[in-house]
């Protein structure tokens, strides 16, 4: 496992006038959530996702050395156009970063990303957003420094994504990641995210997420708020040492095939987030009533079929549906016919367990 101190750059070996990169980092959804963080972006708990396929930023980054080592410089386009209302979060990340990757000021940079899914469709971009940034900055790290191996690049590429987001530690690797200290994985640790280390039973194969679209509006509290909530938060020791447990119990789902413990935990922990955001000070619910219509019409048909479809929840009103690709048919089915009229405008997103973050040639 490495520390912190093994982040800060050693001596680079190379010298690089300028170039480019490409990557691509998907977006993650968490099963063990995240809700409460410490100072620099440690996690208050462990969490655990399943990295996804399709909802993916990509983003590329070209550098050329520049005279002046005074400041950021920084050219930002999303989807081919200036973005001025993102730069203060990319601005944000290269501070927080640059003690890890010293040459940031010694570049301008050229950062243009777009995305896979539909621009405010609610689904989060900083996850994906912040990982496949990293990835870039650690492409031209390696080039600084050639000698680097892989395993360093991706702990690296995921602390430095957790800088910009927390979640986005859990972007760079697949297709299960658990990130924050927890008895049961020993390589655990609050700096990154790791890959589950044990094997993934079949049943997990390919596992199918159709998120539905039910409020693309913008976020009523952004995850920095939320987080803040549960300091001082009435329930936060309980919910803390909950998710503990509750990553164990996965662990074991996830390794064995259980689908009907996995569905326990799972939609818990969607209900346990909202809960602890409806019992803080402010409250909220970010759940409107289609996300409810959702939830029971998943439960019936369950009830009814006996097929292991399940849900979870971000921090918002859309609904992840989570099931085996074996139960694919069955399900898509059942959410064109009965779960499509609650997403705005009929919109849902198909989506299955990805493999992490990819270089473009
Ligand atoms: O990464 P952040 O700070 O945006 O927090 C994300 C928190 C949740 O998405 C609600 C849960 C999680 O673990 O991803």
């Amino acid at each position: 496992m490495l520390s912190e101190k093994d982040f800060i750059a050693v001596n680079y070996t190379s010298f690089v006038q300028n170039g480019s990169f490409e990557w691509s980092a998907p977006s993650n959804i968490a099963l063990v959530k995240y809700w409460g963080k410490k100072e620099n972006q440690i996690p208050a708990n462990p969490s655990v996702s399943f990295t996804l396929n399709n909802c993916k930023t990509i983003t590329k980054l070209k550098f050329e050395k520049k005279e002046n080592n005074g400041a950021f410089s920084f050219d930002l386009l999303f989807e081919g156009q200036p973005k001025p209302d993102f730069r203060p979060k990319i601005e944000k990340f290269l501070q927080r970063t640059e003690q890890y990757l010293p040459f940031l000021k010694e570049y301008h940079f050229v950062i243009d990303t777009q995305n896979t899914f539909p621009h405010s469709s609610g689904i989060a971009s900083s996850a994906s957003g912040m990982a496949a940034l990293a990835m870039n900055f650690m492409s031209l790290e390696k080039q600084l420094n050639p000698q680097m191996d892989d395993a360093y690049f991706y702990a690296k590429a995921s602390f430095l994504a957790r800088l910009g987001s927390g979640s986005a530690c859990r972007s760079v690797k697949g297709n299960v990641v658990v990130w924050g200290e927890h008895r049961d994985f020993t390589e655990s640790t609050n700096l990154y995210g790791v890959e589950f280390p044990y094997v993934l039973h079949n049943n997990f194969k390919n596992y199918q997420d159709t998120i539905l679209l039910v409020d693309k509006g913008e976020k009523q509290v952004s995850s920095t708020v939320g987080h803040e909530l549960m300091h001082g938060h009435p329930f936060a020791q309980q919910r803390f040492a909950q998710a503990h447990e509750n990553l164990s119990k996965l662990k074991d789902a996830l390794a064995s095939g259980d689908l009907d413990a996995f569905i326990k935990i799972t939609e818990s922990e969607a209900l346990t987030l909202h809960s602890m955001m409806m019992t803080s000070m402010p409250y909220f619910i970010l759940m409107k009533p289609n996300t409810l219509e959702i939830i029971n019409r998943i439960w019936k048909f369950r009830n009814e079929t006996n097929i292991p479809v399940c849900f979870t929840l971000d921090a918002g009103a859309n609904v992840h549906v989570l099931y085996p690709e074996n139960d694919k048919v069955k399900v898509l089915e059942f959410i064109k016919n009965e779960l499509v009229a609650y997403c705005q405008n009929s919109q849902y997103i198909c989506d299955e367990i990805g493999n992490g973050a990819q270089q473009i040639a």
